[in-house]
């Protein structure tokens, strides 16, 4: 195991009715003037942006609005926020929301407070400093409301980059199940995905003798291979949305990616694809995770072969482990149809065509040097072959 820190000062809120203690947490967090931030208008139908409201108005707390982030946020509203929070001397951001909606208050609580170009922050500067944030979570899916991270899309371009800093991991997050059940099916069937992506994404490691962490990222996935189905039968079943959502901050909050080298292959060549589509990101991991899995199994075959047993209940085959790896890559693909997701290009949008832009995009865009490096490092003609397994 490698030397780590672990910082994760987040506190989260977990229950039902939660969101009406949101004020109080403002306050406890040093809020008084709110922007409330939120997306295309499922929380104003719901309901919950009146109880936020009612919730601030109980603790006195001062707050704006700006609603709008689109699913893989624009910076066009990020600059937008940034203004307004200057000009109302806001002090707290505050997401509700889904990933998409936290993500774009980050960049907000970042820019806001920084004389440069916020941009900087998605080409590699580190953010120190930032408004403070809090979340009250929608769907459990990016896990942002525990990261320390943010992902925008630059409009010029499309550009689908990622920024990092503690300074805008969320100072609370509220956590109601309850409140992810009026989602979509193919939205909840995306946001398990997505949270499985991020448990696979920590599995594939090069880093040795990690059982800790290996158990714990098994633990998460068996979680959602049991509960993935639960909630995709019933929506209202509230005991599986619960487990499902706190595995969706476990599996993002790095608890289990503490000590060991990380992958993240599979979300950089998928970005591309929200990006240029605009598809759901854990759509596109959905037919990006088999294909990239698929080309760099003979990397560490039993590390596919480990996780095929373990969690997919895969025969070992200690002559061909091979056999094994691949069984597992194969349920996991049964398993991501079987929830409704889109299993080739085709399904998600996506086209052959585009490949080499895609191919341009992931590893020449911003000054990138032709590879993009994780568990394998990659080049363009192995994306490029990666791309190609997918159509
Ligand atoms: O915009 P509204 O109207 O709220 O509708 C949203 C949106 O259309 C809807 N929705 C959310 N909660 C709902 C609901 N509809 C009904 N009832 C509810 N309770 O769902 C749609 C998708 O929402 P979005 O926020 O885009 O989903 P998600 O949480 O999956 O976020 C995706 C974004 O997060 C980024 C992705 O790249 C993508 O841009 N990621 C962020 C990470 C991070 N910051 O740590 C890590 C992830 O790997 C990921 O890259
Ligand atoms: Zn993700």
């Amino acid at each position: 195991m490698n030397n780590f820190e672990f910082y994760s000062p987040t506190c989260f809120v977990f229950g039902k009715d939660t969101e009406n203690k949101t004020g109080e947490y403002v306050k406890k967090f040093g809020g008084t003037k709110v922007l409330i931030h939120y997306g295309g208008g499922s929380v104003v139908r719901s309901g919950l942006l009146d109880r936020v409201k009612a919730s601030l108005d109980a603790n006195s707390i001062a707050y704006i609005e700006l609603g709008g982030a689109k699913p893989n946020p624009r910076s066009g509203l990020v600059y937008e926020g940034i203004e307004l929070c200057r000009k109302e001397k806001v002090d707290f951001v505050l997401a509700v929301g889904g990933g998409s909606v936290i993500d774009s208050s980050k960049a907000i609580a970042a820019g806001t407070v920084y004389d440069g170009d916020f941009w900087d922050f998605y080409q590699g500067k580190r953010i120190e400093e930032a408004l403070s944030v809090g979340t009250v979570l929608t769907i459990a899916a990016a896990g942002s409301e525990g990261s320390p991270d943010s992902v925008i899309t630059k409009e010029e371009g499309m550009i689908k980059r990622g920024a990092s800093g503690d300074a805008i991991r969320p100072k609370f997050s509220i956590l109601n199940p309850a409140l992810t059940q009026t989602l979509p099916p193919f939205q909840t069937a995306a946001g398990i995905t997505d949270i499985m992506a991020h448990l696979y994404e920590r599995y594939l490691t090069n880093t040795e003798e990690v059982e800790v962490t290996d158990r714990l990222i098994e633990g998460l996935l068996l979680t959602m291979v049991h509960e993935g189905p639960r909630v995709i039968e019933d929506p209202n079943n509230y005991e599986a949305r619960a487990n499902i959502m706190w595995a969706g901050s476990m599996a993002h909050n790095n608890m289990c990616g503490v000590g060991r080298s990380q992958d993240w292959n599979s979300h950089n060549i998928e970005h591309e694809l929200s990006a240029l589509y605009d598809c759901a990101h854990g759509a596109g991991l959905a037919v990006t995770m088999p294909a990239v899995f698929t080309y760099v199994m003979s990397h560490n075959v039993m590390r596919f072969a480990k996780v095929a047993v373990r969690v997919w209940g895969c025969q070992m085959d200690f002559e061909h482990p091979e056999v094994t790896a691949k069984a597992g890559i194969e349920a996991f693909r049964h398993f991501l149809s079987s929830i409704g997701m889109p299993g080739n290009f085709k399904e998600l949008g996506a086209r052959e065509e585009d490949i080499p832009k895609l191919v341009e995009m992931l590893c020449r865009g911003d000054g990138r040097d032709g590879t993009i490096s994780g568990f394998v490092t990659l080049n363009e003609k192995d994306c490029t072959n990666i791309y190609k397994m997918m159509v």
